[in-house]
C-alpha cells in the first residue's frame, strides 16, 4: 500500500533487471520456489507469527493458478546440517494448507528418491513442501552436489526468500547454475521499495536507526550519508554516540571500539548539514527484569549502576517533531527493549509517529517489524520488509548474492 502522500515515490520498476516468475511459461512445469518460512514457534511448536508465510502467498497462488507443479522449500532455524525434529517444517505445511485452502503434500526430506517419487506423481496445481533444507550440511556450504540434487526436482527455480537472499547457500545461489532462475513477487517488491528509496528518495528523507549495536548499522549510515536530510538514533546504539561525545552513561551498553567511528560519522553528518538527533532523556533501570524499578532522566545524567533501556517522553516529542515534515522515512531498529512493557513506550510511540507521518514509510525487518506489529500500526506503513540481515545489507548498498544469481532479463 502506498499511503497518503501524492508526492511519495512509487517503487522504481526498472530497478529490477532479473527474470521474474511472470516472464516464464510455468504451465505444467515443476517450479521450485525457495521461500523463507523461518517463522517463530512457541514451546508447543505452534507458529506465533505467520506473516513471512503470508507474504509469499501471491507467488505461490500465482504458480498454482498458472498450472505449475509447485515445490516449496525453506530453511528453518539453524540445525547445523543435522535432523532436529524441533526444527521441522511440518507446522508450516499445516499452516500453508490452511492459508492456501488446499492440500499441501509434506516431503520428509528435500532430496533423494522418496521426494523424487512424490514429485513425479504431482499434477498441475499440486503443492509440495520439502523438509528443512538445513538438515543437510550441503545447504549452508553451497555444495554443488546438493544444489544439483535439489535442481533435479524441478524445471524452473523461483526465489521468493528475501530474508535469506544475503546467504550464499545451495538453495539460494548454487541451484541457479542448473535451472532458469527467476524472482517471485515478494523478492521483486522488496528490491523495488528498499533500493528505490535509496536511489530516489523524495525529500526530506529521515532515517531512524535503533537497536543495540552501532557496528550493525554503521554501513547503513555510511551509505545513506549523501541521501538523508535527518538521522535519528535511538535504542542501545545511541549510548555509544553519547559516551563518545564525553558523557557518562552508567551501565548502558556501549561499544568502546566504535567511539571513534561514532564521532567521525556524527561530525561528517554535521559537516554536511544533516540534522542528527540523539535521545535527550531515557528510561533507566538497574536490571532488565520485568517489574524492576525504573526512572526517567536526562541522557546526560544517567547515574552509576543504572542503564538506559528506552527513550523518554522528551525524546519521543523531539523525534516525532523531526519526522513531521518527512516525505520518506526509513525505520530500522527499536528505541529500547520493547519486549518488556516497562521499556516499550518509546518504541511504540515512534511507531505511531511514523505511521501518522504524511510520507512513504519503510520499515526494516527483524525486531522493528515486530515492534510495528505490536504497536498495532502495521497497516499504516507503506512497506515492511520481511528481511532483517538481508535488508540491512541492501541498505548498506551491497549486492545480495541471491539476487545477483538470478537470470538477467536480457539472457532469457
Ligand atoms: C532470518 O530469519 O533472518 C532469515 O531467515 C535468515 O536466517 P539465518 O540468519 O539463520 O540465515
Amino acid at each position: 500500500m502506498i499511503k497518503k502522500n501524492a508526492n511519495s515515490p512509487v517503487p522504481i520498476k526498472n530497478l529490477f533487471n532479473k527474470l521474474t516468475i511472470e516472464d516464464l511459461n510455468i504451465k505444467g512445469k515443476r517450479v521450485f520456489i525457495r521461500s523463507d518460512f523461518n517463522v517463530p514457534l512457541d514451546d508447543n511448536l505452534m507458529i506465533t507469527d505467520d506473516r513471512r508465510i503470508r507474504s509469499t502467498l501471491p507467488t505461490i497462488n500465482y504458480a498454482i493458478d498458472e498450472g505449475a507443479k509447485v515445490i516449496l522449500s525453506s530453511h528453518f532455524g539453524r540445525p547445523k546440517g543435522k535432523k532436529d525434529p524441533r526444527l521441522s517444517l511440518a507446522p508450516v505445511a499445516k499452516r500453508l494448507q490452511r492459508l492456501l485452502n488446499k492440500e499441501v503434500i509434506f516431503s520428509p526430506d528435500c532430496i533423494g528418491s522418496q521426494v523424487e517419487g512424490l514429485v513425479s506423481n504431482m499434477k498441475e496445481g499440486d503443492v509440495l513442501l520439502l523438509e528443512n533444507l538445513r538438515y543437510h550440511p550441503g545447504e549452508e556450504e553451497n555444495d554443488e552436489e546438493f544444489a544439483r540434487a535439489l535442481s533435479r526436482l524441478a524445471d524452473i527455480y523461483v526465489n521468493d526468500a528475501f530474508g535469506t537472499a544475503h546467504r550464499v547457500h545451495a538453495s539460494i545461489v548454487g541451484i541457479t547454475r542448473f535451472l532458469p532462475s527467476a524472482a517471485g513477487f515478494l523478492l521483486k517488491k522488496e528490491i523495488e521499495y528498499l533500493k528505490g528509496m535509496i536511489v530516489n528518495p523524495v525529500r526530506p528523507f529521515v532515517a531512524i536507526l535503533g537497536g543495540v549495536k552501532v557496528s550493525g548499522k554503521i554501513g547503513v549510515l555510511e551509505n545513506l550519508v549523501d541521501k538523508v536530510d535527518k538521522v535519528i538514533v535511538g535504542g542501545g546504539m545511541a549510548y555509544t554516540f553519547i559516551k563518545a561525545i564525553g558523557y557518562e552513561v552508567g551501565n548502558s551498553l556501549v561499544e568502546e571500539d566504535m567511539f571513534e567511528t561514532a564521532q567521525r560519522i556524527r561530525k561528517k553528518l554535521k559537516g554536511m548539514g544533516i540534522k542528527f538527533y540523539l535521545p535527550v532523556d531515557c528510561v533507566i533501570a538497574q536490571s532488565i527484569e520485568p517489574g524492576t524499578e525504573t526512572k526517567t532522566v536526562p541522557t546526560i545524567e544517567i547515574p552509576k549502576g543504572w542503564r538506559a533501556l528506552d527513550i523518554g517522553p522528551a525524546s519521543v516529542k523531539l523525534f516525532s517533531e523531526a519526522i513531521q515534515d518527512a516525505k520518506t522515512i526509513l525505520w530500522n531498529g527499536p528505541m529500547g527493549i520493547f519486549e518488556i512493557d516497562a521499556f516499550s513506550r518509546g518504541t511504540y510511540a515512534i511507531a505511531r509517529a511514523v505511521a501518522d507521518a504524511y510520507a512513504l514509510t519503510i520499515v526494516g525487518g527483524g525486531d522493528t517489524d515486530l515492534a510495528v506489529y505490536r504497536a498495532g500500526v502495521s497497516d499504516a506503513m507503506s512497506f515492511i520488509s520481511t528481511g532483517g540481515g538481508a535488508s540491512l545489507q541492501l541498505l548498506e548498498g551491497k549486492e545480495l548474492p541471491g539476487i545477483a544469481a538470478l537470470t538477467n532479463k536480457e539472457d532469457k
